[in-house]
């Protein structure tokens, strides 16, 4: 059994896809399952054509419900490697839900466009990779057009992201000249051919060596002077690749493509299932818990409603960390301190949900979800594990919700409550006589409208939304905290959240610190006190 487990998890890699909306991340993800072998023919995962200026790709992406269920988490089996790529929503107003995904995995590959280079999203999310410190790959995309010097984008890595860079292979030209990409490892240049297909097919693969006769019919006297100035550069002057460094995100190896014609794909997708860690350990409040710990453990990292219309369940998505699930287990619930059985899990590969036998560690399976889970849950063979990794996220924009139909208050409430379990909004209750209307608080203002369409599409329940002036929430504990007498005009509020503990709603920066000031008694936090 031990040593099953550890084959499983030395041939798994978990990882998501970081990038600015445009630089080619769905493009990139088609090719990937392409040369997994999930879908024959790159282009049937697409259907995002239309979300790109929409004011919310989600709602797009909504409409194409089998797409948002294949877009959470795909796996496929490349070279007998079980892979799972973790999606990750590309607007900013998504990334609370990005910074839990990116708690699932234990990888990233960085996107980013050739000539855009870093922007503004990517830095966001770079960010949050540095802080969980787990290794970060970069695919440098669209040689095919003109875009940024090489060195330039290296550069740019270090001063904007302050991060290394080791290139492990190297383009020759770009735009109509670009001729392919010399492998530093190998010593091969690996020749661009576009093939006229746009990349449906695995490209043809041609490897010629740099010492070869053969590689003058391909590169001018120019173009190998050029490179073999480049190399020279990037010996001398590079860092030194070390897995060391890459593990730990201090040096993120990188790679030249296309990703739109299929090239610089597959060697970027071998390279990285061997330069990629397999599934790592997870903190617990009681220490690590590693993976090769014979006992099931798990985490709950996203939630989603009604993801098929034909169904209308709810799933629950778990990363495994330790163990083997085993289909119809039961595990301890730490939250609910109970048994719960882990029913009906699913996986996703390409646009299909499967039934599994089993999983493990690194896995993420789809549970079926009566509303027992919330985000973050632990969920363990033994009794007493609690992850600590998946954050939470203080609101930013806060509203009253009112329901337009009286009739349909209840629906509306159903709704909301599923909501804020999927982590989309966090509800609030008003504690002043007669406001019943809940109030909701988002991480970005186009929750809001995924919010009004989701309630009104999934549960027939049409809502008003007045927008509040607050722009902080903090929980608030300390002796003699009275919530009723601590409002004031309009600088600020005192809710309650769903578990009945108080918080203050502040106006601004300003609110906050007089009311700090004023009483230091008092500790105003930016997530809930643990229960
Ligand atoms: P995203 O998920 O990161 O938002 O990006 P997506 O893959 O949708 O790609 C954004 C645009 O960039 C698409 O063009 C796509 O075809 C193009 N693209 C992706 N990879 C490459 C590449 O290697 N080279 C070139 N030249 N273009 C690339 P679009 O015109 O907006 O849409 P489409 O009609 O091509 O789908």
């Amino acid at each position: 059994m031990a040593s099953e487990l550890q084959q499983e998890v030395a041939r798994r890699r978990t990882f998501a896809i970081i990038s600015h909306p445009d630089a080619g991340k769905t493009t990139l993800t088609e090719k990937l399952l392409l040369y997994g072998g999930a879908i024959h023919l790159a282009g049937s995962v697409k259907a995002k054509r239309a979300r790109r200026h929409a004011t919310s790709d989600w709602m797009e992406l909504e409409k194409e419900r089998g797409i948002s269920v294949t877009s959470s988490v795909l796996q496929f089996v490349y070279r007998d490697h079980a892979v799972n790529l973790l999606d990750t929503p590309g607007h900013q107003d998504f990334s609370e839900d990005t910074y839990r995904t990116l708690a699932a995995a234990d990888a990233a590959v960085m996107l980013i466009d050739a000539a855009k280079g870093v922007e503004p999203q990517t830095k966001k999310l770079f960010k949050v990779c540095r802080m969980r410190g787990i290794p970060i790959f970069t695919f440098v995309n669209k040689l095919d057009r003109y875009g940024r010097a090489p060195l330039e984008l290296m550069d740019e890595l270090e001063q904007v992201l302050g991060i290394r860079s080791y290139p492990m292979n190297w383009p020759i030209g770009m735009g109509p000249e670009f001729r392919g990409v010399y492998d530093r490892r190998a010593n091969v240049v690996h020749v661009f051919s576009a093939e006229g297909n746009h990349g449906e097919k695995e490209v043809a693969e041609r490897s010629v060596p740099l010492d070869s006769e053969e590689i003058h019919s391909i590169l001018s006297e120019q173009e190998m002077a050029q490179l073999r100035e480049d190399i020279e550069l990037l010996d001398v002057g590079g860092d030194e690749f070390t897995r060391e460094k890459s593990d730990a995100g201090l040096l993120t190896p990188m790679f030249f493509g296309s990703a739109m014609t299929n090239f610089g794909v597959r060697p970027f997708l071998d390279a990285f299932l061997e330069l990629a860690p397999p599934p790592t350990a997870r903190l617990t409040k009681d220490g690590l818990r590693e993976p090769s710990c014979p006992k099931f453990a798990g985490f709950v990292f996203k939630i989603q409603a009604n993801m098929d219309p034909a169904h209308r369940d709810r799933i629950a998505f778990m990363r495994v960390v330790s163990g083997r699930y085993v289909k119809g287990m039961s595990a301890h619930h730490s939250r609910l301190g109970k048994e719960v059985r882990l029913a009906k899990p699913s996986q996703f590969l390409a646009a299909e949900r499967t039934a599994i036998e089993d999983a493990w560690p690194g896995d993420v399976i789809g549970l079926f979800d009566p509303g027992q889970y919330r985000i973050g849950d632990s969920l363990a063979e033994d009794a007493g594990v609690v992850f600590d990794t998946v954050p939470r996220f203080s609101p930013e924009y806060f509203a009253v919700v009112r329901s337009k139909d009286p009739l349909r208050r209840k629906q509306m409430e159903k709704g909301l409550e599923q909501l804020s379990e999927e982590g989309t909004v966090q509800i609030f209750q008003q504690l002043q006589m007669g406001m019943k209307d809940p109030i909701v608080g988002v991480v970005g203002a186009l929750q809001f409208e995924v919010l009004q369409y989701r309630l009104e599409h999934e549960y027939g329940a049409k809502i008003a939304l007045d927008r509040l002036p607050f722009s902080h929430a903090r929980w608030v504990v300390g002796p003699n905290f009275d919530p009723k007498a601590f409002d004031w005009e309009g600088n600020r509020q005192t809710v309650q959240d769903r578990d009945g503990l108080p918080l203050v709603l502040f106006r601004d920066d300003w609110a906050l610190q007089h009311a700090e000031q004023k009483h230091p008694e008092l500790k105003f936090l930016n997530e809930a006190p643990q229960l």
